[in-house]
Formats: structure tokens, C-alpha cells, sequence
């Protein structure tokens, strides 16, 4: 018998790739391919790919030119490229003209038709380029291998709406989509009858979950059901968008004893005037209320953030509004971004970008801000019992143990094995500048 073939996966981007790269993956092993640990090995390689920000597509390119050596050496690899990349115009044709080795070119509305394609390469050595520019309906019932033990992430709405104008995603992901609840919750329990312990819900705007479905449910209602599945021990969720982020939410959050007590919450800026130009729908003022409204009801949580440095138009007094915003919501940690041009985007066609310089300096200043904070926020845990979900073996040092607390926070510890898959409650001990040191109490 034919020894089973090798698949390696390299994804990049958010959440919604990783899955798609789950949902792949699951296929594959239903086509007997086994997962590879390395590129060399690999009779198919999947370059699952990201454009948010150019760095990312720079790093797709110049990743796919190595490849060529490997398909050099061994003729018979397939290589195939994906993912929200391949969704911008003309992309698929430039990839195949670039890197013409490329095989299999898709995007992501048509992932499931993988085997397809990948039956065709392989009984007739041609190539496939098949993007589709829409969103069908949600395809349920897909095989999936997931990544992790115990942690698991649940998309329950695809794409998005809201258009904000430095942002591509809408474009590449198409139109927000909801799954129905009885799909997300039977799924999860699953998913527990399997042994995961802790479940991640994901979309790009999570507070607008349920419209378009027939069973009037929204966001606030669907952490409620699941907050009943037996055996879940934990509920996390991403990203909120501020203007869909309701009192219902914050309520739901605050009494359902699984749903963890840490938002995450993109800001953006903290400029009304910028925040405008980006589409966001709300004004500094509105993101200032609903953050300490947070702080009251939920109480401990953590509260995180995404920034975007050098929008089109920012001006020293802009992005002191923004530094200002951060040192007063007093963010657990936040991901600084420079902005990025996207062709197809409205900011892209704005004429007041900011010079390089300008943009690099002012990140750094911020990000020195977010540091301080961040360290701040850590320093607060320290003589705290806090319960930890421990996870498995510290990455750095595997005499210690590690785990999460219920606000996301990193914490190293020494302790059982039997420990692990469990809650149990630590003191914390010391504070470090991105993780914590406890001990069992
Ligand atoms: N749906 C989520 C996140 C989407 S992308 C949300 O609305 O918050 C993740 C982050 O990438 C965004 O929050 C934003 O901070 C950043 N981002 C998106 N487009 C960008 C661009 N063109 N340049 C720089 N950062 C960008
Ligand atoms: Fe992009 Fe805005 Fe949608 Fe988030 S909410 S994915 S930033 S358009
Ligand atoms: Fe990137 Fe697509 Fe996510 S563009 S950030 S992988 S939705």
C-alpha cells in the first residue's frame, strides 16, 4: 500500500484564516494525507494567506519564492494558495503569472470545494485558478482537525458589513452572515464531549450576531444559551465592535458565570475627527462611556484594543487624542498597527497620508505608552488568587506549568500535571512585563 502522503499548512492572518486552515486540514485527513511538521517533507503545501496590511502580502511573496526550489527538487509537489489575499482583484491571475509553479490558486468562499480541485490537479497535472467574488450560504458539516486540545475557536458570523475605510476585509470576506444557534451550539457541545474545555466565539463584529436569522436571538441571548452547555468551563469571544456593543451584552457577560470577563474592544483612535474619517460610528466621548460602563458592571475585567497609527489626515493633536484615550481606559495590552494602504479602500484614494517618518515615530510612542500600562495593569495582579485554566507545559520553561486567567492574562506556575485541562486558583506572585508568576494556594 501507498504510503500516506504529507500536507503542511502555513497560515497567516486572523482567526477566520486559522479556521479555514482547520476546515482544510480536516479534509485532508479525510483524504488520508497526514499533517507534516516541516515544508521539505510535504507532497502539498497551502499558503493560507492575509492582506490586512501590506507586510502581510510581502511576507506571501516572499515565502511562495522559496517554494520553487522545492518544486524544483520534487515535481510531484502540489502547492496551493488561498485565503483573503486571493480575494483582491486581479490577485489570482498576478500570482499565477508570478509564481506560474502555483497549482491550486482559490479564495475563501469556496474552500470546501478543496478536494475537488486538489482530485483534479492530481489525476490530470493541470492547475486550477478558481476564485468565487461571493459569499454563498454557510456551508455547515465540514470535517475540521483543530489546532489545539482543549481550546477551541467557534466562527459564529462571517464577514462584515461595516466597511470601515482603511479596512479590506469586507471586501475579501464578504457580507456579515450569522450561523444558526443550534449549529454553534451543537458544535460546542461536541466539542465538550471531546474534551475542550474552553471555547473562543469569533466573528468581526460579534455584537451584531443574529440578524438575517429566522429565530430571533442576538448576541446577548446566544452567550446565554451556551452559558447552559454542561461540561464548557469557559466562554471568550472576539472582536466587539463598539457601536453594536450593547447593555444587554454587558449585562449577559456580566451574570453568566462561564463568559470570561475581558473584551476586546478596537478603538482605533481617539480622535473623534479621525474616527469619522475611518467610518467607526462612534466619538471619543462614546468609546470613553462605554469602557468605564464596562468597568462598572463587569467587575475585574480586562479590557483590550486595537490601534492604528498614521490614518490619512492625523495630526499631532489627533494622535495626542488617541495617546490620551489609551493612558485613560488603561488598556490591558493593545495591538498598534501602522497604517497601511489597501487598494479598493476608500483611505487608500485620501491625498493627506502621513510620511513614514512621522508614523514610525509616533508608534513608538505609543507603543512605549501601551508597555507602561500594560506593565501597570500586570503589577495589579500581584497578591491576587485568581483562577487559572491550565493549559499544558510553560512554552519557555517545561518544569512549570501554565495557564490562563479568566481575563486572558499568561500565567507561569509550578504544579501537578493532573492539573492540566482543569480550574484551579493561583497567587499570583510576581508580575512581569507580558505574564505573571503564581503559585498554588
Ligand atoms: N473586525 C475587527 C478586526 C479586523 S482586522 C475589528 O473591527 O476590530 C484587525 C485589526 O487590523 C483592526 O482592528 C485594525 O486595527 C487593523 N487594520 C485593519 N486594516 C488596517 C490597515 N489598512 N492598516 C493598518 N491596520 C489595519
Ligand atoms: Fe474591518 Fe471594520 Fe469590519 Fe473590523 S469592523 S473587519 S476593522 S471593516
Ligand atoms: Fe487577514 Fe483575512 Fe483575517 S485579511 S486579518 S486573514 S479576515
Amino acid at each position: 500500500m501507498d504510503k500516506n502522503k504529507l500536507f503542511f499548512i502555513e497560515t497567516w492572518g486572523c482567526q477566520m484564516n486559522a479556521e479555514d486552515s482547520e476546515k482544510l486540514a480536516g479534509m485532508l485527513k479525510e483524504l488520508n494525507y497526514n499533517e507534516s511538521d516541516n515544508r521539505e517533507d510535504a507532497d502539498l503545501i497551502i499558503f493560507n494567506t492575509c492582506c490586512v496590511r501590506e507586510n502581510a502580502e510581502l511576507k506571501v511573496y516572499g515565502n511562495l519564492g522559496v517554494l520553487k526550489k522545492l518544486k524544483d527538487k520534487n515535481p510531484n509537489l502540489i502547492i496551493t494558495v488561498c485565503g483573503c489575499m486571493m480575494q483582491q482583484r486581479d490577485m489570482a491571475e498576478h500570482i499565477k503569472k508570478r509564481f506560474p509553479f502555483v497549482d491550486i490558486v482559490m479564495g475563501t468562499h469556496n474552500t470546501q470545494m478543496f478536494p475537488q480541485y486538489l482530485k483534479k490537479v492530481e489525476n490530470e497535472r493541470t492547475s486550477v485558478v478558481e476564485i468565487w467574488d461571493k459569499e454563498e450560504g454557510i456551508v455547515e458539516g465540514m470535517p475540521i482537525h483543530r489546532s489545539y486540545d482543549m481550546k477551541a475557536f467557534v466562527t459564529i458570523m462571517y464577514g462584515c458589513n461595516n466597511f470601515c475605510t482603511y479596512c479590506i476585509v469586507p471586501y475579501v470576506r464578504g457580507r456579515e452572515r450569522s450561523r444558526k444557534p443550534e449549529d454553534i451550539e451543537n458544535e460546542i457541545k461536541e466539542l465538550v464531549k471531546n474534551g475542550y474545555k474552553e471555547i473562543t466565539l469569533l466573528g468581526q463584529n460579534v455584537n451584531s450576531y443574529g440578524k438575517g436569522l429566522e429565530e430571533e436571538i442576538n448576541f446577548a441571548g446566544l452567550l446565554r444559551r451556551l452559558n447552559n452547555v454542561e461540561g464548557l468551563l469557559r466562554i471568550r469571544f472576539m472582536t466587539s465592535h463598539p457601536k453594536d456593543l450593547t447593555d444587554e451584552v454587558i449585562d449577559a457577560i456580566a451574570e453568566c458565570d462561564k463568559v470570561c470577563e475581558h473584551i476586546h474592544l478596537p478603538v482605533q483612535s481617539g480622535s473623534t475627527n479621525l474616527l469619522k474619517k475611518m467610518n467607526r460610528c462612534y466619538t471619543r466621548e462614546d468609546y470613553i462611556t462605554l469602557a468605564n460602563k464596562i468597568k462598572t458592571r463587569i467587575k475585574d475585567a480586562a479590557i483590550t484594543t486595537d490601534i492604528i497609527v498614521g490614518f490619512p489626515g492625523e495630526t499631532e493633536q489627533d494622535f495626542d487624542d488617541t495617546l490620551n484615550l489609551v493612558k485613560k481606559v488603561e488598556y490591558d495590552s493593545a495591538f498598534t498597527f501602522l497604517y497601511s494602504i489597501r487598494e479598493g479602500t476608500p483611505a487608500a484614494e485620501y491625498t493627506d497620508q502621513i510620511p513614514d517618518d512621522i508614523k514610525h515615530k509616533r508608534f513608538n510612542r505609543l507603543l512605549e505608552t501601551v508597555n507602561l500600562i500594560s506593565e501597570k495593569k500586570n503589577k495589579e495582579y500581584e497578591g491576587k488568587i485568581v483562577e487559572i485554566l491550565v493549559e499544558g507545559r510553560s512554552k519557555h520553561d517545561n518544569t512549570k506549568l501554565m495557564g490562563r486567567t479568566r481575563t486572558g492574562k499568561l500565567v507561569n506556575f509550578k504544579g501537578s500535571e493532573d492539573s492540566i485541562g482543569k480550574l484551579i486558583n493561583l497567587k499570583i506572585t510576581k508580575a512581569q512585563a507580558f505574564s505573571l508568576v503564581g503559585e498554588e494556594v
